[in-house]
């Protein structure tokens, strides 16, 4: 056995999928001890690469090497063996069962009794050793992503991975827990352990890897040492062209109408907790509304109530004067892209054309007399494909098969081409790269801007301030603040997530 430097080395990687030349001839490698960025546009092929490390597709060409020797690696379970850990883009918890079950699911074992005690000992040390705590008992439906987040990557330590793959790990985590993240991988590599880290937030990735390897349409464009990187010259290198960001016309909207109003609203969250507290909220038309705040201080509920998946048990919600309250919205009336894109969002198997028509199938040009007319269909997929720049060879290709940024340009496509009155984007930009944020957020003001009242669910303050006409500050299910988007304050803003009032802060 001859080890060198590297705990990872990936050589002249070719994957291809019908139609699409997923990696071409794709080189990267990794240090121990060291944080490897790995960056690309949405489709360039990340994800494709990482899973041919993790065994779950056949290169055609290429080798793979760990720690100087080579291995060929064809399944999840010899890539663990190998020490390679993943934590993918969708998680892949199993949600009925404990973080602890979740963490030995899989672990060979020669005993006869399942004893939890011990496997929970040494988790706890895990949460201690990397801060990333979380309670081994609990549920995995019932914890928050960012606490999911933990468990996949407490689960692959405690694998002991040497390189651990964390495949766009932030998108779903706020700024603090981003923060904690950035603190367990500074420990992870003190460790000697190596980490190869997507992700689309350039600050992040500049403020956490110690090199950069950029991926564009499947093939190599280099790696540069990361204190010689800036966000405009990682862009560039995606992008293949000089990028600028331009701060968008936002003409007045004069003929502004309440669309959305509710009042007193309140519901339970799924646990049975109160989730919202008397709630009362209006969005016209013609403005975009942001709605700031920690996860999980009522946003998925408040947009579930809207569309009538979550029940109130009190007061009452009203669109365009109609009152809705546990009515599931009507597609041409609502437009909603769920925060969950997998689950909420489309059927993984379904084609896109499929997925394009899944809330209107029965209804004209999709159907006549209760048949489907595939070739409207399939023409309309191909229309919403070029419009919305989905990247895929063919309308039939299922969605599962589609990165995670171009699934979400599916769902937004289905959501607003009807051109509701009313959008509800739940984390719309999740997951995208540049291109394609920019990309979401014209087509939002441009929904704005023919008189869709938008109300726009984000983590990101940034994005939240950039885009909105008012913000309303939502923590623990209350409101704790209406300010104009133009003037608002970042950190008024930042106070009033931690739950301080407007009133209070003056
Ligand atoms: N199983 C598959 N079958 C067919 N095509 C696939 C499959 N997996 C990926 N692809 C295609 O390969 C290309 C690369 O996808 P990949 O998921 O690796 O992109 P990515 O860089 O991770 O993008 P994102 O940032 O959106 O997650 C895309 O065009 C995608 O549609
Ligand atoms: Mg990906």
């Amino acid at each position: 056995m001859q080890e060198n430097n590297y705990a990872l080395q990936m050589q002249d990687i070719t994957v291809e999928f019908p139609g699409v030349l997923a990696n071409d001839h794709v080189s990267i490698d990794c240090k121990k001890g060291e944080v490897l960025g790995l960056l690309g546009e949405n489709g360039a092929g990340k994800t494709t690469l990482m899973n041919v490390l993790y065994g779950l597709y056949p290169p055609t060409s290429g080798k793979i090497l760990l720690g100087g020797n080579e291995v060929h690696i064809s399944s999840p379970s010899e890539a663990i063996e190998n020490g390679v850990g993943m934590v993918h883009q969708h998680f892949k918890l199993v949600d009925t069962l404990s973080v602890i079950e979740n963490v030995i699911l899989g672990i060979p074992s020669k005993k006869q009794r399942l004893d939890l005690e011990p496997a929970k000992k040494r988790l706890l040390e895990l949460c201690k050793e990397y801060e990333l705590y979380v309670d081994p008992d609990e549920i995995v439906w019932r914890l928050p992503v960012g606490k999911q987040q933990w468990v996949e990557i407490l689960k692959a330590l405690y694998r002991d991975c040497k390189v651990l793959v964390l495949d766009e790990p932030t998108a779903v985590l706020t700024p603090a827990e981003s923060d904690q993240l950035c603190r367990a991988i500074r420990r992870i590599t003190a460790d000697g352990r190596s980490v190869v880290f997507i992700s689309h937030k350039l600050r992040e990735v500049i403020q956490i890897t110690d090199r950069v390897t950029v991926i564009r349409d499947g093939k190599l464009i280099g790696t540069i040492d990361t204190k010689d990187a800036t966000q405009i010259k990682l862009a560039e290198m995606m992008v293949g062209r000089p990028v600028t960001i331009v701060r968008k016309e936002r003409p007045v909207f004069e003929d502004k109408k309440p669309i959305l109003v509710m009042e007193g609203v309140s519901a339970k969250d799924d646990r049975g907790i109160q989730a919202l507290k008397n709630l009362n909220l209006i969005v016209h038309s013609g403005e975009i509304v942001g709605l700031a705040g920690v996860d999980g201080n009522g946003q998925r509920e408040l947009a579930e109530c809207i569309v009538g998946l979550r029940k109130l048990t009190s007061g009452s919600i009203t669109i365009k004067d109609k009152k809705v309250n546990n009515v599931i919205a009507d597609p041409s009336f609502v437009g909603f892209i769920p925060e969950d894109r997998q689950k909420t969002g489309l059927v993984m198997d379904f084609s896109i054309a499929d997925n394009m028509i899944i809330k209107d199938y029965q209804n004209e040009p999709f159907a006549q007399n209760k048949i489907l007319r595939y070739k409207v269909i399939k023409k309309h997929a191909r229309a919403m494909i070029r419009k919305y720049n989905v990247k895929s060879p063919s309308e039939d290709v299922k969605v599962r098969n589609l990165s995670g940024g171009n699934q979400q340009k599916v769902v937004i496509a289905r959501e607003l081409d009807p051109e509701p009155v009313l959008d509800i984007a739940a984390h719309p930009t999740r997951g995208l790269d540049l291109g394609a944020v920019t990309n979401v957020h014209d087509i939002l003001l441009k929904e704005r801007n023919r008189g869709a009242a938008v109300l726009f669910i984000s983590a990101e303050l940034q994005e939240v301030m950039a885009l909105s006409d008012r913000i309303i500050v939502l923590f623990g299910g209350e409101i704790m603040g209406d300010l104009n988007g133009e003037t608002a304050d970042q950190q008024v803003i930042g106070q009033m997530m931690l739950g301080q009032p407007l009133e209070v802060q003056k």
